[in-house]
């Protein structure tokens, strides 16, 4: 990516910690721009990225292992502040000719440091203050110039610095909400030590992204495929404000979409950008491929091969109108990539499930990726689309998998059950809809503490008794599952009002033809995901 307006740029080498990210997205909301690098770039490629510092994330394994992952020694030599996190302290330490050892108990949680010598990176905050530690190694000899800056109970090198040189590390995460300090201990090290200014905004991000898609495109096409929701809305946006109608929008309609849906979907994208727009009916072919397939893996391999057949069907008619297609922008967001295992950050998270945005082509079908939000948490995604001027209710929608419905029904896809799955799932939407409206209007607040972040009706795979005026019924029970989140990475069930449950159930059974009982779904993630498959 091209430096920011201001040329001014934090690089955070991930060492396979899953708070990578989240140190760069502490940065950025410091209005530093943050881009993450797996931990072994070699200290070139760092260096021509043209960094304003660097910061070591936390990582979950020994230094003394046998793959431990290590750092270009020459990052320590590239003149440049260098701020280490846990295993980035440990490495830092290690690299620079320090020891690491174990400690007897580890340390794990809230933990109280102490001050012991004057700090740079610690000025300003209390002589003691609560931190967040997770580690069972630790520095036990501090390399040459560095002296030790405050220590623990259990742990004599908390953090460590070597003023001189600029090398700065903790060990334990400043980035966690639970060091109560964190922030104060990371703008000590933006703006005290490296001399930064709080100047990056959305907007510069903007100019940043349209930049590099201009860039990168040239004067090529790009096919984009919109879904709907905000992740592809923002990146059609993005490109359509880019390189205008080099792009086409290709809405797959696979029929699994939830009701009135695609209606809604093409009234936006006709109306709101200046693009090509190719409405894509692929219902029957969808349900065709689909019936009789059980396996949650199977129906979502399935679903995201055929919509590269649809998109490449797409791609090819353009060429052969004299326009081919080099590049598909993509909405794929920074969590997709993690639970889908590691792939640009190094890290080493282990496959969740296959989520549809990283599907891989079929053979034969080829387009350059364009992922301009692969770095980012749903939040800033939304604040993106809002700079941008989407509408309010676009950018605020829910999440919506890729799959669709077809995920959200347990067992084999029939036309009978999505009915039954739209209509149940309209009502929970209608109703959790005006639950959070209120609550907003209460709070002003978009995500407050009791609001609801997703929602949505599950059909299960089998069948129950109920009794409906003096009539027997042996119909479908639905399952409501609605989550509060920020992100998607972790998840709480919601905790609604039982007037709001009790609405939600009273209607479905009354309304929805098929439909004779609803069951809450009161699963954290973890240890379940959101979606049933
Ligand atoms: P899980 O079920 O993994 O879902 O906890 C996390 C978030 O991701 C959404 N989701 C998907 N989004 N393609 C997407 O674009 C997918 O295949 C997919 N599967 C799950 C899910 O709705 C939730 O918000």
């Amino acid at each position: 990516m091209s430096k920011n307006a201001q040329g001014q740029k934090v690089i955070v080498l991930d060492f396979g910690a899953q708070y990578g990210q989240l140190i760069a997205r502490r940065v950025r909301d410091l209005h530093v721009y943050s881009e993450i690098l797996p931990c072994d770039a070699p200290a070139e490629e760092i260096a021509a990225a043209n960094p304003s510092a660097i910061i070591l994330s936390g990582g979950p394994a020994s230094v003394y292992a046998e793959d431990a992952p290590s750092v270009d020694p020459a990052v320590f030599e590239l003149g440049l502040p260098v701020l280490g996190f846990c295993y980035g302290q440990q490495i830092m330490a290690k690299t620079l000719g320090g020891m690491v050892g174990h400690t007897e108990k580890g340390e794990y949680g809230a933990a109280t440091i102490e001050r012991v010598a004057t700090s740079r990176l610690l000025d300003g905050t209390p002589g003691e203050q609560t931190v967040w530690m997770s580690h069972r190694d630790a520095v036990a000899k501090v390399p040459e110039g560095f002296v030790i800056t405050s220590s623990t109970d259990i742990c004599p090198v908390a953090s460590m610095e070597c003023a001189e040189r600029n090398l700065y590390a903790t060990q334990f995460h400043p980035e966690v909400r639970h060091t109560r300090y964190g922030t104060q201990i990371l703008s000590n090290f933006l703006f005290g030590i490296c001399g930064l200014e709080p100047t990056w905004s959305m907007d510069n991000l903007i100019d940043t992204l349209v930049q590099d898609v201009r860039e990168k495109v040239g004067d090529k096409r790009v096919i984009l495929g919109l879904s709907g929701g905000v992740d592809s809305s923002v990146v059609a946006a993005l490109c359509a404000r880019a390189i205008g109608k080099q792009l086409t929008c290709v809405f797959v309609n696979h029929g699994l979409l939830r009701k009135d849906e695609p209606e809604q979907v093409e009234e936006i994208f006709t109306k709101l950008f200046d693009v090509d727009f190719v409405h894509v009916h692929a219902e029957e072919r969808y349900a065709r491929l689909l019936a009789g397939i059980t396996e949650p893996e199977e129906k979502r391999r399935i679903i995201g091969t055929q919509f590269w057949n649809e998109f490449f069907a797409v791609a090819q008619d353009l060429a052969e109108d004299g326009r081919p297609v080099q590049f598909m922008a993509q909405g794929t967001i920074y969590p997709d990539i993690i639970e889908s295992g590691a792939r640009k950050t190094g890290g080493k998270a282990s496959t969740i499930k296959s989520h549809h945005n990283l599907i891989p082509f079929p053979e034969g079908v080829h387009f350059d990726l364009i992922e301009p939000l692969d770095h980012f948490f749903k939040d800033e995604v939304r604040a993106l689309g809002t700079a941008l001027g989407l509408p309010e209710y676009l950018v605020w929608r829910q999440p919506f998998p890729g799959p669709g419905l077809a995920i959200r029904i347990i067992g084999s896809v029939t036309p009978e059950k999505l009915e039954i799955l739209k209509n149940a799932d309209a009502i929970v939407r209608e109703e959790l809809d005006a639950y959070n409206a209120k609550l907003f209007a209460e709070t002003g607040e978009r995500n407050s503490e009791r609001s609801v972040w997703q929602y949505f009706a599950v059909l299960p795979d089998i069948k129950s008794v109920g009794v409906m005026g003096d009539e027997r019924t042996y119909q479908r029970p639905i399952i409501l599952r609605a989550v509060e989140s920020s992100d998607a990475m972790t998840a709480d069930w919601a905790k609604l009002p039982y007037e709001v449950l009790a609405k939600i159930s009273g209607r479905i059974v009354a309304e929805v033809p098929g439909a004779n009982r609803v069951c809450y779904d009161i699963t954290s993630k973890p240890p379940a995901t959101i979606e049933w498959e």
